[in-house]
C-alpha cells in the first residue's frame, strides 16, 4: 500500500517536471554517462600509499593576529605515490571565530552548543561541504582545524584562507582516505601539534553516477567502495585510538547520503549507494561498540547538495527531476549541514550516537 501510494505520488511529480518523458532520460542517460564517468576514470589508477604527508601549519602569533607565513614540512610514511589536483572554487565568505569573551558570556545552553577548545579534524574540507562545515566550527569555537584531502593545491589554499580569515591554528594534511599509514602517521602529527583530536568529520567521498551495475566497471566499483567505506574506517579507527589513549571523550561525524536509505531516481548508481548504506551501518556499529570509551558516531545523510560534485552540465537536466522530488523544491546550500555538524560534534548532543539524520529539504518523505 505504501509503495503504491509513493508510486503514485512519484508519477503525479515526474508529470509537472517540463519536457521529462522517459525517451528524453535514456537519451540524457547515453550522453552523461560519458561525462560522469570521466572523473572516476582519470583517478581510476590514483595510487594510494604516499611515502610521506606534506603538511602545512598556519599558527597565530603571541598576540592571536593571523599570519601571513606558514610552516611546511613532510611527515615519513612507508608506501606509493601521489596523484594530480581537482579543479574547484570556493566563495569569499568572512568567518568570524567565537571569542572567549563572547563564549563566557552566552547562556549556558548556547555554551553547550559551541565547539569552544576542541580540535576537529575534518576530511575532505578542500572543497564542499566539508570545507563549510570547517568554517562552521572555526566560527562556533574550535581551537584548532585540520584539514585532511586527497587534493594538495586545493588543501593548501583552503587551509591558508581559513586561518587568515579566522586567525585561528589551521592545518592541511595531504592524506588520501584509502591510505591507513599516512592517515596513522598524520593523526599522530596531529595530536603532537594541538593534542588528541575531540572531532573527527568524514566529508571526504566521491560519486559516480548513471553507470548501469550490468556495465559497472569492478576497479571502479572498488574504488570507490575504498574511499567511500573503507576511508570512513580507516579515519575512525585512527582518529577513534588517538581519542582512547588521551582518555578524551569524542565525536565522530560521517557524511553518510540520503542515497544510503533510498534509491536515487532517475540516474543508476548503485555501488554509490551501497558505498553510503555501509556507512551508515558501521557508523552504527561503530557507535554501539565505542559508547564505552565515550566516543559518540552519528551520520549526516545529505540528499542532493547544490555543489561542485553536482555541478556538472551534463546534470541539469537530472537535477530538475531531483528537485521536482524535493518537498523544498531546490538542491540544499553548500553550507547547509554546517548546523547540525557544529551540534553534533558540541557537548549538547551528548546522549546522541548512532543516529543518521536526514538534510535532504524533505526529499526522503515520499
Ligand atoms: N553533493 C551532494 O549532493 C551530496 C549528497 C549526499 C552526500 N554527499 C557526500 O558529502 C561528502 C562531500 O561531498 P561534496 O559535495 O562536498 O564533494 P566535493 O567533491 O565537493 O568534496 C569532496 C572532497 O573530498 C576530497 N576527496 C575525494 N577523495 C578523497 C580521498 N580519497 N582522500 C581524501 N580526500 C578525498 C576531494 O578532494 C574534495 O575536496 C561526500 O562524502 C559525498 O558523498 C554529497
Amino acid at each position: 500500500m505504501a509503495a503504491a501510494t509513493r508510486s503514485v505520488r512519484l508519477a503525479t511529480r515526474l508529470a509537472a517536471v517540463p519536457r521529462f518523458s522517459a525517451a528524453r532520460t535514456a537519451t540524457l542517460s547515453v550522453a552523461q554517462r560519458a561525462a560522469f564517468s570521466v572523473s572516476a576514470r582519470r583517478f581510476k589508477s590514483g595510487v594510494i600509499g604516499e611515502t610521506e604527508v606534506p603538511v602545512t601549519v598556519y599558527t597565530p602569533d603571541s598576540k592571536g593576529v593571523a599570519s601571513s607565513s606558514s610552516d611546511h614540512f613532510s611527515i615519513p610514511v612507508k608506501g606509493g605515490a601521489s596523484r594530480s589536483p581537482e579543479p574547484a572554487a570556493e566563495e569569499d565568505e568572512a568567518v568570524t571565530p567565537l571569542d572567549e569573551k563572547v563564549f563566557q558570556q552566552m547562556p549556558r545552553t548556547m555554551q553547550k552548543m559551541s565547539v569552544m577548545g576542541k580540535v576537529i579534524i575534518i576530511t575532505g574540507g578542500a572543497r564542499g561541504l566539508g570545507n563549510h562545515m570547517a568554517r562552521a566550527c572555526a566560527e562556533a569555537g574550535a581551537k584548532a582545524i585540520v584539514i585532511f584531502d586527497a587534493n594538495q593545491e586545493l588543501g593548501d589554499e583552503s587551509a591558508a584562507e581559513l586561518h587568515q580569515k579566522s586567525g585561528l591554528p589551521v592545518s592541511f594534511f595531504k592524506v588520501d582516505v584509502r591510505d591507513g599509514d599516512a592517515i596513522n602517521a598524520a593523526v599522530q602529527n596531529v595530536v603532537d601539534l594541538y593534542g588528541a583530536p575531540d572531532v573527527l568529520v568524514n566529508s571526504a567521498g566521491i560519486a559516480d553516477s548513471n553507470i548501469p551495475a550490468e556495465t559497472y566497471d569492478p576497479a571502479m566499483f572498488r574504488r570507490l567502495i575504498d574511499i567511500n567505506l573503507t576511508g570512513s574506517f580507516l579515519m575512525s579507527q585512527s582518529v577513534g585510538r588517538a581519542m582512547m589513549a588521551a582518555g578524551k571523550p569524542g565525536s565522530i561525524i560521517l557524511v553518510a547520503s540520503m542515497s544510503g536509505s533510498i534509491v536515487n531516481y532517475p540516474q543508476e548508481q548503485s555501488c554509490y549507494n551501497a558505498s553510503k548504506a555501509g556507512v551508515i551501518q558501521f557508523g552504527k556499529s561503530l557507535a554501539a561498540e565505542w559508547a564505552k570509551y565515550n566516543i559518540r558516531v552519528n551520520c549526516i545523510s545529505p540528499g542532493y547538495m547544490d555543489t561542485a560534485l553536482n555541478k556538472v552540465p551534463a546534470l541539469d537536466a537530472q537535477k530538475k527531476i531531483w528537485k521536482s522530488l524535493t518537498p523544498q523544491d531546490r538542491l540544499g546550500a553548500v553550507d547547509d549541514l554546517n548546523g547540525l555538524c557544529v551540534f553534533l560534534a558540541s557537548d549538547a548532543s551528548s546522549f546522541m550516537t548512532g543516529s543518521n539524520v536526514a538534510i535532504d529539504g524533505g526529499y526522503t518523505l515520499y
